[in-house]
């Protein structure tokens, strides 16, 4: 059957109706018309398969990616940058709207380099090969390269022993790389800071957007004059220590331990006295904070924020909360608990991640009442 595609969802499947039920048409853009086969009935929702393309979008591109058929990874490789980006934006708003979020400022999105962005890689092995896993199963594609990741990456993937999976990680200051889980560390940098990162630790994968998203929270830190405040998920302490001259004091809390030991490195190596770090659950550490801070970051994992963590921020009630989010489900859940609360003053995105259907999301948001 032949149908018009007029709306997309989360992961950019297209949407129409057959018979009034809904059915989701996978690699399809906005307005394209497609000869579709049903792959899969469910109770409430088809998927479909493009059997033949009756009529294209004209900002659909040939892929540049030789896997782009088979590998999951980007999955917006067949649309032009440009309009990956206003899907990317209108997704969102459409969201936001639905759950009724309307008064805020939306500030636009951060575009950054399509390609070779990527400082990290993960590959997985099947003992023979590695490679990435075929989209939405466990089935391994063999790849010696990869349209995402840095070309200083790419050179050395055939070097690798192929029998176990396998991180790699690049400088973005020199030629150091971390390969799998060898007992080393790189250092690299946002704007002037430089950073140790170990292994197991977080490091935003796009350093270019990074210091972009970096700089953006810089200024609302200085715009609210900030004195103490909270860095809840630091990983790092990258954020903290981006901002930590503006204000009197940086109180960050990270899981992981080997993180959180970078992060005290990196404090001595940016000479940033003002900052401590706590190791461990942020549930565990918020609930014994005391209610001065005036100011808070939060950068949860894609899980979000817990409802107990919610709950102890709203007892805190900082007067600004930056809420950075790479997943936009738990963003929307996490600011309809706050909501009672917190007024979502404005959005901005940063495209962290270009060629994927995710993007990063800056929230900022006010306390509703009481002078602070
Ligand atoms: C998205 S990263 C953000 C890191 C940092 N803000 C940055 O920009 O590099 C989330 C961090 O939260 C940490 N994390 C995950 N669950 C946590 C928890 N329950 N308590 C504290 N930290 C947690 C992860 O280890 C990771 O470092």
């Amino acid at each position: 059957m032949i149908v018009k595609i007029n709306a997309l969802d989360d992961n950019r499947r297209g949407i129409t109706r057959i018979n009034n039920k809904v059915c989701f048409v996978k690699g399809v853009q906005m307005g394209e018309i497609v000869e579709i086969n049903i792959v899969e009935e469910h109770k409430n929702y088809d998927i479909a398969e493009v059997v033949e393309y009756k009529k294209t979008s004209k900002e659909r591109i040939t892929p540049k990616c030789p896997y782009y058929k088979e590998c999951g990874g980007c999955d917006l490789g067949d649309m032009t940058y440009e309009s990956s980006l206003k899907w990317k934006e209108e997704n969102i708003k459409e969201k936001l709207a639905r759950n009724h979020f309307t008064s805020f400022k939306y500030l636009g999105i951060t575009a950054s380099s399509p390609y070779y962005y990527r400082n990290k890689i993960t590959l997985h092995s099947n003992k023979k090969e590695l490679g990435f896993y075929k989209r939405e199963s466990h089935e391994l594609i063999k790849i010696d390269h990869c349209m995402l990741v840095d070309k200083r990456i790419n050179k050395i993937i055939k070097t690798l022993k192929k029998t176990d999976d396998v991180m790699i990680r690049v400088s973005n200051i020199s030629d150091d790389m971390l390969i799998g889980n060898e007992k080393k560390t790189i250092i690299s940098s946002i704007g002037s800071k430089k950073y140790r990162i170990s292994p197991k630790s977080f490091f935003q994968v796009n350093s270019e957007i990074t210091k972009k998203l970096y700089d953006y929270i810089y200024e609302i830190v200085k715009e609210k004059k900030a004195q103490n405040v909270l860095d809840l998920y630091c990983g790092i302490g990258t954020i903290g220590i981006y901002i930590n001259d503006l204000v009197n004091e940086v109180l960050g809390i990270e899981l992981v331990k080997e993180a959180s030991i970078d992060a005290n490195y990196n404090k001595k190596r940016n000479q940033a006295e003002n900052i401590s770090f706590l190791c461990g659950d942020v549930s565990k550490y918020i609930k014994k904070l005391e209610n001065k801070y005036d100011l808070m970051i939060t950068d949860p994992p894609r899980s979000g924020m817990n409802k107990k963590v919610v709950k102890e921020i709203i007892r805190i009630s900082p007067k600004t909360i930056i809420y950075v989010s790479c997943n936009k489900i738990t963003l929307i859940r996490d600011l309809k608990r706050l909501e009672e609360y917190y007024h979502m003053d404005s959005i901005k995105l940063f495209d962290m991640f270009p060629n994927t259907s995710h993007v990063e999301c800056v929230v900022l948001l006010s306390l509703k009442t009481s002078e602070k």
